[in-house]
């Protein structure tokens, strides 16, 4: 079977396509109701809970170890949890546990293997954090036939199922703990991504701790006394504010007034809807730039935008669309909203199929073609032999069609002792200049200043990028793609072993 996947900060759910071509969601293997995958996770010995079962342990023990939001930390080579057994878990290898019961709910739910799957990954996802979601595929022997962006997802769902013909779709995407967006433009069955943009750090678990905040002051305020931390309260205070966001995002709730129990303590808390809007307002001001950013660097106006679709389980609090039109007028009625928090996976399923290649060209529940662009700057840090000053030399610019291959030559300085350091960066704005990574070519078969060295960089369909070096001299590979420097060479085969040896134990 071919499946979509989408690896949610908060949420991670499975689709497959039906005999009518239409998506459907892949629901959990002991229990059949429940269609979505909660991403949290408790590690104990080679036992991994992940989902349901966690959210049920958490219930009657609130001090349990858990790990939850391991999307944020992809791509930061850095340790995310330790387990009993003295064994080091990063970001992707728990990802990887995530992927695995996906993949092992699929199986069970069709008696049958799981031959091709898409997974989703936000927009603005750094080349690291790509690679990380792959490893983690890589990690369970997931067959991968390719990522695709959350909100490009959504939009072939969107444009699909409306059976559009010609229309530039913007995406406004705020799910759990990322906000995506981006423009396409649909003509015909061809998606064509004009350009896209983002912010890692904001989602649902900001406006839960904005919540949060005003909860803890009221039980300061009430107790006169600081409340002092544990693991149980802080669970108990997560869980109370996510409920009481959901609550006074539904229609014609005003406010809302109940009792709140943190270990001990038991206050009654009151928040109006108009608090909680004044508490995340310049949350969703920073989105709301971010998405006029999208539209100006398509080279597009607010009156080109033929629907707003608004994905992700944080797009339905209500603020979000009254500031949208308060701020966007021309795009008030552009708005449409359709399964928000479904529209990414059945998207995935969708284009998981198409890259199948198991349907006729001429299928029209399919798409025919999805062109993507580059997603920020791709430079190197070079010294620029007439001013002698460090400069961002720009290989790849932002919004090009992908994919595509550069070639560039640099030639080493006049003290060159026989190597060159290449640094390759990527930006969208030149303020916010991220390092990708460190290529060191040498020793060179020559010291001899201005010694040429020619570079490719590649930027993949999946927005992943490769780059090489060659001397064009000898025409000599001289070193390939960097990567995860400092994590060793044992590091995947290492992680993959403790990846395929945790059982996940998802009994309900
Ligand atoms: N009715 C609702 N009103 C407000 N917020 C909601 C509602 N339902 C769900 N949410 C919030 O939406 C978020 C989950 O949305 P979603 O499943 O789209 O995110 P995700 O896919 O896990 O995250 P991401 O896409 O950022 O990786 C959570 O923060 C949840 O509290
Ligand atoms: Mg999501």
């Amino acid at each position: 079977m071919i499946i979509g996947i989408d690896l949610g900060t908060t949420y991670s759910l499975g689709a497959t396509l039906n005999l009518d071509h239409q998506p459907v969601l892949l629901p959990d293997n002991s229990d059949k109701n429940v269609l979505y995958t909660p991403s949290i996770l408790h590690i104990n010995g080679n036992n991994a809970f992940v989902g349901q079962s966690v959210m049920h342990m958490l219930e009657q023990n609130p001090d349990l170890g858990v790990i939850r939001f391991f999307k944020r930390y992809l791509g930061d080579n850095k340790t995310l949890h330790m387990d009993g057994q003295g064994d080091v878990w990063y970001p992707e290898s728990v990802a990887a546990l995530v992927l695995k019961k996906i993949k092992y709910d699929a199986e069970i739910y069709a008696s049958n293997t799981v031959e091709g799957a898409v997974i989703t990954i936000p927009a603005h996802f750094s080349d690291a954090q790509r690679k990380s979601v792959l490893h983690a595929a890589a990690m369970i022997d997931l067959p991968v036939l390719g990522l695709v962006e959350e909100p490009v997802a959504a939009a072939m769902h969107y444009g699909l199922s409306n059976k559009a013909t010609e229309q530039n779709i913007l995406v406004y995407d705020l799910g759990g703990g990322t906000f995506d967006a981006t423009i396409l433009n649909m003509s015909d069955r061809t998606f064509n991504v004009l350009s896209k943009d983002g912010l890692t750090d904001l989602g649902g678990k900001e406006f839960d701790e904005a919540i949060a905040n005003i909860v803890y002051q009221q039980f300061e305020k009430s107790l006169g006394r600081p409340i002092e931390f544990s693991g149980r309260k802080a669970q108990q205070l997560r869980v109370f504010s996510e409920e009481v966001k959901i609550e006074l995002s539904s229609p014609g709730v005003q406010y809302i007034s109940r009792m709140c129990l943190l270990g001990d303590d038991n206050i009654e808390v009151f928040i109006s809807r108009k608090e909680f809007e004044r508490a995340i307002s310049t949350h969703v001001d920073r989105t709301l730039k971010i998405l006029r950013r999208c539209i100006s660097s398509a080279n597009l106006r607010e009156e080109d935008v033929d629907v707003l679709l608004l994905v992700g389980g944080s797009s339905m609090v209500p603020f979000v669309q009254q500031h949208i039109k308060a701020t966007m007028p021309k795009l008030a009625d552009k708005i449409r909203f359709q399964d928000p928090m479904k529209a990414v996976v059945y998207g995935a399923a969708i284009y998981a199929r198409m890259l199948s290649g198991k349907d006729q060209p001429g299928n029209t529940d399919m798409p025919s073609e999805l062109k993507g662009v580059t997603g920020y700057n791709l430079a190197v840090r070079a010294i620029d032999s007439e001013s002698g000053r460090t400069i961002l030399d720009i290989i790849i610019p932002k919004n090009r069609p992908i994919p595509l291959k550069v070639k560039k030559t640099y030639y080493t300085g006049p003290n060159n002792e026989g190597k060159m350091r290449i640094e390759l960066v990527q930006f969208i704005e030149d303020n916010d200049v991220k390092t990708m990574g460190i290529l060191n070519v040498g020793p060179l078969p020559s010291n001899e200043a201005n010694y040429p060295i020619e570079i490719t960089l590649e930027y993949t369909e999946d927005s992943v990028v490769v780059l090489q070096a060659y001397d064009p001299r000898t025409g000599r590979e001289l070193e390939k793609t960097f990567g995860k420097e400092g994590m060793g060479a044992n590091y995947l085969a290492t992680q993959k072993k403790l990846v395929q040896k945790a059982f996940i134990n998802n009994v309900i």
